[in-house]
């Protein structure tokens, strides 16, 4: 059925001749080949939300960076818009929110989605399948409903969330019934994408780190649990970035593969998760704005870290905007060369 499947076979634990790699936030800005049909497209929404160009632009990087797979272009701010928070994408800037939730009040703003809200998104799998026509496998993703709830209570970009952990203490009963809204939106979401073609999913907990261990147990943790419970028809990852102090608990959830960001040591990693879960990362963004030279030395050495034990190469998070796209190229062909000898 597939040219390639590595990332399947690595995420199930199956044997596998290399180690498979991709790289996160891989469409995108990197490649001047996605500007390009981005100016066209007139607006970053615009571009999500047109299937033919959306799907485009998650095939670029099969073509150009030959990577072990794609991931569908979209972002995880659909699922607010869908629930009924429209967002917009400021040039230079990032989201931003016109409406935001602060009390019980605003909740009646808001509703789970039905699943057909984000048709563009399921129609941008299927041409995008099609397109790939089995070279290799298709990764949908969501964000985590932690990570959601930040957007939504926060409305935009910020380095501490602080308005969206002022409500975990002020409001804590809200506060979960907004985050059981966004888990129960998610899954719906997530097995319409399944439907639509996606062959493993994803989850972004970008601001995982933020909480302290009681509050990722208490509040990010349950959304995450039942999304992992619920998905049970293709390989789930959770990257939950910076959630070092939880690490025991999402080992334990019944998912195939853990995201590590670069932060994180690859030794204890394994001995928390032990051997039946699949690890996927976590070579520092920034060593790709090194020498080609260094660039290799540092890939090879985190290979020898993972012992090509049920191991899916990638970056500790999304690439920056910035890299240069042969040096992205050259940590692939590095993770090919040297996993393959
Ligand atoms: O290759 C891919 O992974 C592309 C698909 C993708 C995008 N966003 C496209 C995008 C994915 C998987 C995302 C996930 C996403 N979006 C996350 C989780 C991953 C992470 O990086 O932690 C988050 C937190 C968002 C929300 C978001 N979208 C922000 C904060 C921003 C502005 C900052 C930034 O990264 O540019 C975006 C915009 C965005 N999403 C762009 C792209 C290509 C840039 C917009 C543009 O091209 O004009």
């Amino acid at each position: 059925m597939y040219k390639n499947d590595l990332i399947l076979r690595a995420a199930k634990g199956m044997p596998v001749e290399r180690t498979p790699v991709w790289v996160m936030r891989q469409a995108g800005r990197i490649l001047k080949e996605y500007r390009k049909v981005r100016k066209d497209a007139g607006s970053f929404k615009n571009l999500v939300e047109t299937p033919s160009l959306a799907a485009e632009v998650t095939v670029q990087p099969v073509d150009i960076l030959d990577v072990d797979a794609a991931i569908i272009f979209s972002d995880i701010l659909v699922v607010p818009e869908a629930m009924g928070l429209p967002y917009e994408m400021v040039e230079k800037k990032g989201p931003f929110f016109n409406k935001v939730i602060t009390a019980e009040k605003d909740l009646s703003e808001i509703r789970m989605i039905g699943g057909g809200e984000l048709e563009y998104v399921y129609e941008a799998i299927k041409v995008a399948k099609a397109s790939l026509s089995g070279r290799v496998p298709l990764i949908g993703f969501a964000g985590a409903p932690w990570t959601i709830f930040c957007y939504m209570t926060e409305g935009e970009g910020s380095k501490t969330f602080s308005k969206s952990r002022k409500l975990l203490y002020r409001d804590p009963v809200l506060s979960k019934k907004l985050l059981h809204l966004i888990t129960e939106s998610t899954i719906i979401y997530l097995k319409e994408q399944i439907k639509a073609g996606a062959d493993m999913v994803q989850l972004f907990d970008s601001w995982a780190g933020i909480l302290s261990q009681e509050q990722y147990q208490e509040f990010a943790m349950p959304g995450i649990r039942r999304i992992c419970d619920s998905i049970q028809e293709v390989p789930v990852t959770i990257f939950s970035k910076g959630a070092y102090t939880s690490l025991e608990s999402i080992a334990a959830l019944p998912c195939h593969t853990i995201g590590m960001d670069w932060q994180m040591n690859i030794d204890h990693t394994r001995k928390i998760v032990g051997s039946n879960k699949t690890l996927q990362g976590n070579l520092d963004p920034c060593v790709l704005y090194g020498t080609r030279d260094n660039i290799k030395k540092e890939t090879r050495k985190m290979l020898d870290k993972f012992k090509g034990t049920r191991h899916i190469a990638n970056l500790g998070h999304g690439v920056y905007p910035d890299t240069d796209p042969d040096h992205v190229r050259c940590f692939i062909d590095t993770v090919k060369e040297y996993s393959s000898r």
